[in-house]
Formats: structure tokens, C-alpha cells, sequence
């Protein structure tokens, strides 16, 4: 079917030039709502870096172990360059105590490790020598542990709630009509091009099928964790066919004629 007699190369100057400019404040922003994503979850799982467990806790809550009980279970410092693993009472005192009930009474009670000491003078000899406050700053390992405020970000359970529906549904509407909206054009725009039409509507469907997917499996996740994976299938797929058509359509348009 012949959708268009319209093809972009044909179009004026100023037309041409016009969707140019369209088609770069379109990949602007895509590039500030990947960055605004990264930055605005990255940190809800109490670990640096945006993961699945981020996406997760946003759309389904979860909860991850106290980063601490992880640290040791890992035998942390013994993989870090010049450290070596903890002695074993010590780290199981630690352990004891992090997995236990009265985490924040018990952390100077020098009668909780069994002669070993309390968990404070153990984590202080521990893991002073690499991260406490007497280190020189250029020196120290990541993060300063050497108050208790410090040390009780890794102690406790991080629970994240998910988004309320309520921003939920605010956040769907605006998605769904401008990104609905952008994609539409985007397609139309696609179709208007000199390139295959096997070409045209594989990147339609990936754009479209994948923003559907996404925005659907936002919901779907809320009941299913598992879900999360059409998410971040949906978005690469919505996201991936989205630059392409944006390169394509921009080549198209300044591509010479035959
Ligand atoms: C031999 C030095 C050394 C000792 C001892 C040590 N660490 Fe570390 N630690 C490091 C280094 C180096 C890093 C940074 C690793 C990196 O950049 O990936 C690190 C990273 C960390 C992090 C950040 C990890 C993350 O995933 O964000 C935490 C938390 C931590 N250490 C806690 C501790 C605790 C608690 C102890 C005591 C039980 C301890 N460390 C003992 C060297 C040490």
C-alpha cells in the first residue's frame, strides 16, 4: 500500500530543516528522561547504580538485606586489593548481630559477642583501618564509617514502597498521550522515508509494540514482580527503535536524491 506520496526529501528547504531541529530536540529529550531515570531511581535499593531491583522497587516495592549481612556473606574486604578476610568470630559475631532483632540497642553492648567484644569495637577494628575517620581522605575506601550514623545506613533492611497509584496513574497519562503522540509521528514520519518498507515496519512495531508492552507491564508489575522484565523489554525495544528512527528519518531528509 502506498501510505504516502509524501517523501520527506521532496519537502522545502525551511520543512526540512524544520524537522531537523524537531528530530534533535526529540533525541534531547529521550537522552534527559534516560538521565533523569537513572538519577532519580538509581539509589532506592541502598545500592549505588540503577538495577532491576530499582525498576522493581518502584513498580512492584521490595525489600533488600541490610547491605552489611551482604557485604559479609561476600567475605568482603577479602576481595579488595591488600585486604584479607575477616577472622571467622568476628565476622560471624557480626553476622549474628546484624540478622538480629535489637540492631541498633546491641551495637555497643560488649556483652552481645560473647567475650569478643560488641559489634561496634569489633565493625571499628574490622573495618577502620580502611574506612574510618583516622584514614587520610584521599586514602579511605568508600563510605567514612566511623560514627554509628554512619554505619547504620548498612545495618537495616532497605525497604522500598512502590510509587503511589495515585502518581502512578498521573505518571501513565502523561506518558501514554505525549509518548503515544511522539511515536505516532515518528512512524509517519518513518513511513515518508526512502528507506524498505521491511525496515519501516520492523522499527514501527518495535516503537509501538514496546511502548505498549512498557507502559502495560508499569501496571502488571504491581501485582507480578516478575513483570519487570516487560518493562525493561518494552522500554529497550520502545527506546532502541526510537533512535533508530530518529537517525533514519534525519539521514532521509539530507540523503541526495537518485
Ligand atoms: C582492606 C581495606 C578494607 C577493609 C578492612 C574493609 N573495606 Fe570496605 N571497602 C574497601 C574498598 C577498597 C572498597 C571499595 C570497593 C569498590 O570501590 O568497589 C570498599 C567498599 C565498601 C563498601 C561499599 C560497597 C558497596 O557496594 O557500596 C562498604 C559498605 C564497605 N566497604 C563496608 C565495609 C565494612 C562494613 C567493613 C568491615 C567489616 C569493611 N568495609 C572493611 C576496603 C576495605
Amino acid at each position: 500500500m502506498d501510505v504516502a506520496t509524501l517523501r520527506l526529501r521532496n519537502l522545502p528547504l525551511a520543512a526540512r530543516l524544520s524537522l531537523t531541529f524537531l528530530l534533535l530536540v526529540i533525541a534531547g529529550g529521550y537522552v534527559a528522561s534516560g538521565l533523569h531515570l537513572s538519577g532519580h531511581h538509581a539509589a532506592r535499593d541502598g545500592r549505588p547504580g540503577l538495577s532491576v531491583t530499582d525498576i522493581e522497587g518502584v513498580y512492584h516495592g521490595v525489600t533488600t538485606p541490610p547491605l552489611l549481612k551482604e557485604l559479609l556473606e561476600q567475605g568482603h574486604p577479602a576481595e579488595v586489593s591488600g585486604g584479607k578476610a575477616l577472622d571467622e568470630d568476628d565476622r560471624a559475631t557480626l553476622l549474628a548481630w546484624v540478622t538480629g532483632d535489637r540492631i541498633a540497642e546491641n551495637w555497643a553492648n560488649i556483652d552481645f559477642g560473647d567475650g569478643f567484644g560488641s559489634p561496634e569495637e569489633i565493625a571499628q577494628a574490622a573495618c577502620g583501618s580502611c574506612h574510618g575517620a583516622t584514614v587520610p581522605a584521599e586514602k579511605r575506601a568508600e563510605p567514612l564509617l566511623a560514627t554509628w550514623d554512619q554505619y547504620k545506613e548498612l545495618c537495616f533492611e532497605n525497604r522500598v514502597s512502590p510509587t503511589d497509584p495515585a502518581l502512578l496513574l498521573a505518571s501513565t497519562h502523561a506518558h501514554a498521550l505525549a509518548l503515544g503522540t511522539i511515536t505516532l509521528l515518528l512512524c509517519a514520519l518513518m513511513y515518508a522515508t526512502r528507506f524498505s518498507s521491511g525496515l519501516k515496519g520492523l522499527l514501527a512495531l518495535c516503537a509501538s509494540g514496546g511502548l505498549l508492552v512498557d507502559l502495560a507491564a508499569w501496571w502488571l508489575t504491581r501485582q507480578v514482580a516478575g513483570m519487570v522484565s516487560l518493562i525493561l523489554l518494552g522500554g529497550l525495544a520502545h527506546a532502541g527503535a526510537v533512535g533508530l528512527m530518529l537517525v533514519a528519518i534525519g539521514l532521509d531528509l539530507w540523503r541526495p536524491q537518485r
